[in-house]
């Protein structure tokens, strides 16, 4: 708590009420006894101005296109690190030491295949089955198989286990949804390959054909996961921490997330930014004409990969994205229009005053979707991959929040509907 006080005035009367001041001098107005002691509630309807916990995790200046994790800046980390050192870090505050690196690794690889019994769930699944779907349902089934670890423990292997179990299962699960998809048999993870390495080889390899991976590909593949790590109390990650309050289990926490991820203003809107430049691309759509739609509000069109709830300059994802694209398709030999489509529409936007009044700049899903493309990746699974990346941040919230011992979340509403009437019975409706 910080010295200074904010006070509510109301109906001649007035209440002080503390401040908290973060880390980087954010300061949030401490209301917690707000109803107690007035009845009234705050309304924040998407709770742009709302602070729903205090965290150590992520910090993100959305004037200043800063993302931090536990201090670190993302070009820190994409530059020097990789995606299991960064979930290390993002899961329990320090970068490891080479012991505790080793240590996570092999724990990764000791889970990371899958119980035979799960075929049986993913055979049931009809072949156009949406992988975002079946993520959400194989990482709850994963509780089925693990009943004695839907605990809320936050030390020790009652919270290690199920942790190393979904950071390490996301992958064959996902590779699996993908495969099942297309008829092809589950491939089984290789011990000598990195995480992210493994899960290139479950997605694309053949029994006898082992999928060659380009190291520009692998590399671009972990930054991704890299990239989307954790991003403070995000719709998803809120999700995670909402439905873990009321202390359901790790396995079901991070379901929900799935679920909330998968929306197109979320973590679909990587799928729906390709959508958009193919539809540009395959109709002979001037982009010029498409910005202008985007900015007519009667036309339902949104520039899918643009806009950001707390970046109002450049998401420094998006940069780092926009980087690897080249670096990838350079190295496969590959020149994808879309990219040619993408660039002008972010030089228009980016000259526009509709998108610079409104702080609109390209976020993480603009350059993502072209990266997965590239790489083979089908539409279908690009927010899986997005899940997958982000599912260090929302076990590292999920621990967070039970550590603070954090009561069950429970908004308030403003009531607006009907006042006291009597019931009618059917002959006088
Ligand atoms: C992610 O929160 C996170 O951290 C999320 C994320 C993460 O890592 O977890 O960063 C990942 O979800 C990135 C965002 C991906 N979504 C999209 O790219 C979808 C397109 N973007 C928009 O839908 C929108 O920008 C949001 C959803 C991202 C943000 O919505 P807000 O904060 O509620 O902003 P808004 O809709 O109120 O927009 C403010 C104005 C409106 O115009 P006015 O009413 O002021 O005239 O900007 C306009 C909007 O119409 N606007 C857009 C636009 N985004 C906002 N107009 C055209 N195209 C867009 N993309």
């Amino acid at each position: 708590m910080s010295n200074k006080k904010a006070s509510i005035e109301f109906d001649g009367k007035s209440l002080e009420l503390d401040t908290i001041v973060g880390t980087e001098n954010e300061i949030g107005i401490d209301i917690t006894s707000l109803r107690a002691k007035t009845g009234m509630i705050t309304l924040d309807p998407g709770y742009g101005n709302t602070g729903s916990c205090t965290s150590d995790i992520t910090f993100i200046d959305g004037e200043k296109g800063i993302l931090r994790h536990r201090g670190y800046a993302i070009e820190d980390l994409a530059a020097n690190s990789t995606f299991v050192e960064t979930a290390f870090l993002v899961l329990y505050g320090h970068l490891p030491s080479e012991i505790e690196l080793a240590t996570f690794e092999e724990e990764l690889s000791e889970h990371s295949s899958l119980h035979y019994g799960l075929k049986h769930h993913f055979d049931g699944f009809p072949e156009n089955a949406p992988p975002m779907a079946v993520l959400s349902a194989m990482l709850n089934t994963l509780a089925c198989y693990n009943t004695e670890l839907l605990t809320t423990a936050t030390e020790g292997p009652g919270f290690t286990v199920p942790t190393m179990k979904i950071l390490s299962k996301v992958r064959a699960i996902s590779a699996w949804a993908y495969r099942s998809s297309v008829g092809k048999p589950f491939m089984p993870p290789r011990p000598d390959l990195s995480y992210t390495g493994n899960f290139l080889h479950m997605m694309f390899s053949d029994t006898f054909k082992p999928y060659e991976v380009l190291p520009e590909v692998e590399r671009a593949m972990d930054l991704f996961f890299v990239l989307h790590a954790d991003h403070e109390q995000n719709c998803s990650t809120s999700t995670v921490r909402l439905v873990g309050s009321s202390r359901a289990s790790l396995f079901t926490s991070v379901a929900a997330g799935v679920g909330a991820l998968w929306g197109p203003l979320h973590g679909g809107a990587n799928a729906e930014v390709i959508k958009m430049l193919t539809n540009i691309h395959e109709n002979g759509i001037d982009p010029k004409e498409y910005v202008e739609q985007a900015k007519d509000k009667n036309s339902n069109v949104k520039l899918m990969g643009f806009g950001h709830r707390v970046y109002k300059s450049f998401d420094p994802r998006a940069k780092i994205l926009k980087e690897q694209v080249d670096i990838v398709l350079k190295a496969m030999n590959i020149e994808d229009p879309l990219l040619d489509i993408a660039k002008e529409l972010e030089e228009m936007a980016r000259s526009d005053s509709y998108f610079v009044e409104r702080n609109l700049y390209p976020n993480v899903d603009f350059y993502s979707g072209i990266l997965l493309r590239a790489i083979g990746i089908p539409v279908d699974m690009f927010t899986v991959l997005f899940a997958i990346g982000r599912m260090p941040g929302w076990i590292a919230n999920w621990r967070e929040m039970h550590v603070q011992n954090m009561r069950i979340n429970r908004p308030r509403q403003v009531y607006t509907g009907a006042s006291l009437r009597p019931y009618t019975p059917m002959g006088e409706r």
